[in-house]
Order: structure tokens, then sequence, then C-alpha cells
């Protein structure tokens, strides 16, 4: 496979649109390649005090060596493929797993709580987050896919009721650092989703969930932030 070559001065989102399973090494090394995924990936390692040049050379190899798992290439897809991509795949994801974290972080909390109060935070946060998320879903799904694929389907710019298409996905992105920062709050109060010595397997199968949860949603988010709205923006013109 051919070595692909990037720049310190390219965004970190760009990377990974490019090479979706160059997530993990960002996600490895701190970096936010979704929300923060305009920074320039000198910047971005500038400020976890990661050596550029390395983390270069890391995401070279892992292009050159990489597998053949399938991988879908967001970049590749027309507008109405790509929402339609993210609905079946991350909003499916996010309606099963959900209601199924729900009771986890319920669970432990009930049982552990006294143990480690923290916990309770955990499971607020997580509720606060569970619930932004299916409104957010909603909103995605009844009022900017819709609009996206319209965009997709006429030669000329079609007239909204809100205006431009970048009105409703500004709110989006705004969603989006909300959920991405209560992401960071339970990554925190659970030092990284690792387990302490006396964890149940209720209490591991919760932070693997939330580990989970973590890496979909930066998924999902950089391919709406970084691919899906940039060119529906740009579309409409
Ligand atoms: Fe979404
Ligand atoms: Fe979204």
């Amino acid at each position: 496979m051919q070595t692909e070559k990037f720049k310190v001065t390219d965004p970190v989102g760009s990377i990974v649109a490019k090479r979706p399973a160059l997530a993990r090494v960002f996600e490895q090394a701190g970096i936010d390649y979704c929300c923060g995924g305009k920074v320039p990936l000198g910047q971005a390692c500038q400020k976890q005090g990661l050596d550029p040049q390395a983390l270069l050379a890391t995401l070279e190899g892992v292009v050159a060596t990489a597998g053949t798992e399938p991988v879908v290439k967001a970049a590749a897809l027309t507008l109405t493929a790509l929402a339609d991509h993210i609905e079946a795949t991350h909003h499916g994801y996010l309606k099963t797993e959900l209601p199924r974290l729900d009771a986890l972080t319920q669970k432990v909390a009930a049982v552990h709580g006294a143990h480690d109060p923290r916990l309770a935070q955990v499971r607020d946060t997580y509720a606060g987050l569970a619930a932004e998320m299916a409104s957010h879903m909603l909103k995605e799904e009844r009022i900017l896919f819709p609009m996206i694929r319209q965009l997709d389907a006429s030669e000329s710019a079609p007239a909204f009721h809100c205006g431009s298409i970048a009105n409703p996905i500004r709110q989006m992105e705004l969603e989006h650092d909300q959920a991405g920062g209560a992401l960071a709050k339970m990554r925190e109060l659970t030092g990284g989703f690792t387990p302490p010595d006396w964890a149940c397997n209720t209490y591991r199968a919760m932070l693997d969930a939330l580990a989970h949860l973590e890496h979909d949603l930066h998924q999902h988010v950089h391919k709406e932030n970084n691919i899906l709205f940039p060119r529906a923006i740009e579309r409409q013109g």
C-alpha cells in the first residue's frame, strides 16, 4: 500500500476524513478530531505535549500497514448516502445502546455509589447526555437531514424556512460540543474508563460500554462536523 504523506499544517479532522482508521491514533494521543477537527496537527500535538513528527510517523506507519477491514469512505459518498449511513449506523447504534447504558449507569451508581461518589456524577452526566442525544438525533432526522437530502436532489438550491442551512448546522455543532464535554467529563471521572480492582462485572461492562460510546460518538460527530455539514453548506452555495 502506498504511504500517505500528512503535514503538520493539516487540520486533524481532514486527516481522519481521508483515513477514518487513524481516529484510534488520535484517541490514544488524547487529540480531539471531531469538535476540535479544524485545529492543525502541529498545534494539536503541542497542546498534548507531543512531538508532531513522531505522531506523523505513527500515522504514516498505520496507513502503510493498514489491513483490509471494510472502512466506510465517508468522503466518497453522496450527501444523501452519507446522511443515510449516519442514521443507519450511528443513530441506530445509539438507539439500542443508550437504554442499555441507562440501566448500567443507574445500577452501578445505586450499588457502588457509597463506595465511590464519582459514580453518581457519572450517572448524572450520562443521563444528561442521553437526553440531549435523543432530542439531537430527532432534530437531525426530522429537520436537518431531510434538508440535506433535498439539497442533494435538486439542481438549484431550494429555499428553506430557516434561511441558510448553516443556521441549523450551527445549532447541531453547538450540541456536538456539549456532548463532547459530557464524554470528556465521564472519561475524567472514570480515570479513562479504567475499572478499579474491586469493580464487578456490571461496573466493567458500564466502563466498556462508555468507552465504546465515546469512540462511536467521536466517529459520528466527525462525519457530521467535518464531512456532511461543510459539504452541505458548500452545495447550497
Ligand atoms: Fe447524528
Ligand atoms: Fe449530530
